[in-house]
C-alpha cells in the first residue's frame, strides 16, 4: 500500500513527519484481533503488532492451528492465516512494539464499573488509563494514539492529559490524539470489517485525521470515512448503540404484547419495517440483548445524563435496559409456569449459551441470566453449544451444583439429542443454524412426556414444526 506520508502536528503544536509504517494495537480481544488482522490483510505494507499482557491470549493467537484462535468470528482463521508472520504479529512485548508504532490503537477492556463512584453505571477506565501510561512511558517520536474500545464520551481527556505530562518533561516524544469507535458486530466481524457502513474518526488535529484515514482508504471508499470532533466522535458510538439496543427492547415488549393478544410478533415486524422510515433490521425478538457494548453503552450514557442534570433522558435511556433485564426473567418464569408451576429436579435441555450465533463470546448473554433463574428453582440443566466452553460456562454460572446456595445444577452435553434425553422441555437461546435443522422427531422420542419446546429466537418454522412433531408442545417468542 502507500502508506500516508504526512506531516502531523502534535498535542505541543511540533510539526513531526508522519508516515504510518508501524501500527501497535493494546488488547488482543474481540475487537483488536479482528481488527488488526483486518487492517494488516488490506495493508501488507504496514507492520501491525497485536500486543496484550495475557500470555495465554496471545499464546493462543499465535497456534499454528487456526481453529484454535481465541475468538472465534467466520472468516476470521482466512484472514489471520493470510496476514499472521507476514505483517501481523501477536506478542507480549507491549513496550517494545509501542515504541516501534508510528499508531497506537488502545483497545483494551471498559467493563462497567462494580465498586466505588459509578458502580453498575459508569466505565471503568482503569485498563484504558493504564495503557496511556504505558503508551506516555514507551512511545519513541511521534506517535498518534487512538482510542478504540468503547468509551464514556471525554476520555479521550484522559488519555490526553497523560500524554500531555509525558511531553511536558521535554522528552524526545511527541503525540496526537484520535478517537475511531468501532462498529463491527460479533459473528459479523470479518464482513463489517471489510466493508464497514462507516468509519468514524474523531480529532482535532487534521494531519492524524489524514494518516489514519490514508490506511483505511485502502479498502473503504473516501465517502464511508467521515470525521468530526472527538467529543461527536465518542458519544456517536454511544448514541448508536442506544438506537439498536432500543429498538429490540422495542420489539420484545410488543412480543409480550402478541403473545398475550393472539398476534405474531414476526408478522408485526415485518409489518413495521416494510416502513422505509423504520426499515426491517433489528427487530428479531428474543430473550433480550447481550453482549459487551449495549448495556454497557447505555448505563453510560445514562450515567453520563445525570451528571449534567438530564434526569428525564437519564431515565428514557434506563427503561431500555430496564425492559431487556425484565424480558430475561420473563423467559424464566414462562418456562416454570408451563412445566406445571416447578422445575425442582427437572431436566431441561438448553440449547445455546452464546450471546447470539457465530460467536463463543457469552458476555451478558441471555443465557446466564435464564439459566441462573432455573437453577435457583432447583432445575437440571444440560447445556449445549457448539462454540462456548464449559470453562467459559463454570465461569458464567458457577460450579454444577450450587449446593445451599442454588438447589439446581448443570451439566454439558455434546449434542442437542444428548441433552434432551429424559428431558421436560427444550429451551431454545441462541439462533445457531444447527439448531434450526434438528431431527425433532428424533427429540421427542427421548424426552420425558409430556414435551415442551421453548423457541425464545422464534428460528423454527411453527407451520413444519407442529406437522412433524405432534409430540412436542411449542412455545415461541412473540406468539405464545
Ligand atoms: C453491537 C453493535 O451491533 C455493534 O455495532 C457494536 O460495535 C458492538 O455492539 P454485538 O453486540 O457484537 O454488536 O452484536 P449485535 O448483532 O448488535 O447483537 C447484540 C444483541 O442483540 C445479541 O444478543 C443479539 O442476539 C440481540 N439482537 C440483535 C436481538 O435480540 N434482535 C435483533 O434483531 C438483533
Ligand atoms: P473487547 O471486546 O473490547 O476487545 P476483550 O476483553 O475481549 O475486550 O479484550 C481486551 C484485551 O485487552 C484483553 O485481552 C486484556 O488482557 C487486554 N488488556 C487490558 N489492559 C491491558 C494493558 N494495559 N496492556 C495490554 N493489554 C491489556
Amino acid at each position: 500500500m502507500s502508506a500516508s506520508s504526512v506531516s502531523s502536528r502534535s498535542i505541543n503544536q511540533v510539526p513531526v513527519s508522519t508516515t504510518i509504517k508501524s501500527i501497535c494495537c493494546i488488547g488482543a480481544g474481540y475487537v483488536g484481533g479482528p481488527t488488526m488482522a483486518v487492517i494488516a490483510d488490506r495493508c501488507p505494507a504496514v507492520q501491525v503488532t497485536v500486543v496484550d499482557l495475557n500470555a495465554d491470549r496471545i499464546a493462543a493467537w499465535n497456534d499454528p492451528d487456526l481453529s484454535q484462535l481465541p475468538v472465534y468470528e467466520p472468516g476470521l482463521d482466512v484472514v489471520v492465516g493470510r496476514a499472521r508472520g507476514r505483517n501481523l504479529h501477536f506478542s507480549t512485548a507491549v513496550e517494545e512494539a509501542i515504541a516501534a508504532a508510528d499508531l497506537v490503537f488502545i483497545s483494551v477492556n471498559t467493563p462497567t464499573k462494580t465498586k466505588g463512584l459509578g458502580a453498575g453505571q459508569a466505565s471503568d477506565l482503569k485498563w484504558v488509563e493504564a495503557s496511556a501510561r504505558t503508551v506516555a512511558r514507551a512511545a519513541q517520536g511521534h506517535t498518534i494514539v487512538v482510542e478504540k474500545s468503547t468509551l464514556p464520551v471525554r476520555t479521550a481527556a484522559v488519555i490526553q492529559e497523560i500524554l500531555e505530562a509525558a511531553e511536558g518533561r521535554g522528552e524526545q516524544k511527541t503525540f496526537s490524539m484520535l478517537s475511531n469507535p468501532e462498529f463491527l458486530a460479533e459473528g459479523t466481524a470479518i464482513p463489517d470489517l471489510e466493508a464497514p457502513d462507516r468509519v468514524l474518526i474523531g480529532g482535532q488535529d487534521p494531519e492524524a485525521i489524514e494518516a489514519l484515514s490514508a490506511i483505511y482508504r485502502q479498502w473503504v471508499p473516501a465517502e464511508r470515512i467521515l470525521t468530526t470532533n472527538l467529543w461527536s466522535s465518542e458519544l456517536s458510538k454511544l448514541t448508536a448503540n442506544a438506537f439498536l439496543a432500543q429498538r429490540i427492547s422495542s420489539i420484545n415488549g410488543i412480543a409480550a404484547l402478541c403473545e398475550a393478544t393472539g398476534a405474531d410478533v414476526r408478522e408485526v415486524a415485518r409489518a413495521v419495517g416494510a416502513d422505509s422510515r423504520i426499515g426491517a433490521k433489528f427487530l428479531q425478538a428474543g430473550p433480550g440483548f447481550g453482549g459487551s457494548c449495549f448495556q454497557k453503552d447505555i448505563l453510560n450514557l445514562v450515567y453520563l445524563c445525570r451528571h449534567y442534570g438530564l434526569e428525564e433522558v437519564a431515565a428514557y435511556w434506563e427503561q431500555v435496559v430496564a425492559l431487556n433485564s425484565w424480558q430475561q426473567h420473563r423467559i424464566a418464569r414462562l418456562v416454570v409456569t408451563k412445566l406445571f408451576g416447578t422445575v425442582t429436579g427437572k431436566r431441561l435441555a438448553v440449547l445455546g449459551f452464546a450471546f447470539k450465533a457465530d460467536t463463543n463470546d457469552t458476555r451478558e448473554s441471555p443465557a446466564i441470566q435464564i439459566c441462573q433463574d432455573l437453577l435457583e428453582e432447583g432445575a437440571q440443566l444440560v447445556i449445549v453449544d457448539p462454540k462456548v466452553s464449559e470453562a467459559q460456562i463454570t465461569k458464567d454460572l458457577g460450579q454444577g451444583s450450587l449446593g445451599d446456595v442454588n438447589p439446581g445444577g448443570w451439566q454439558m452435553a455434546s449434542s442437542a439429542a444428548e441433552a434432551a434425553a429424559g428431558a421436560d422441555a427444550v429451551l431454545l437461546l441462541t439462533e445457531w443454524a444447527e439448531f434450526g435443522a434438528l431431527d425433532w422427531d428424533g427429540i421427542a422420542a427421548v424426552m420425558r412426556q409430556p414435551a415442551w419446546l421453548f423457541d425464545a429466537r422464534a428460528l423454527l418454522d411453527p407451520e413444519i414444526f407442529h406437522s412433524a412433531n405432534a409430540t412436542i408442545k411449542l412455545w415461541m417468542i412473540g406468539k405464545g
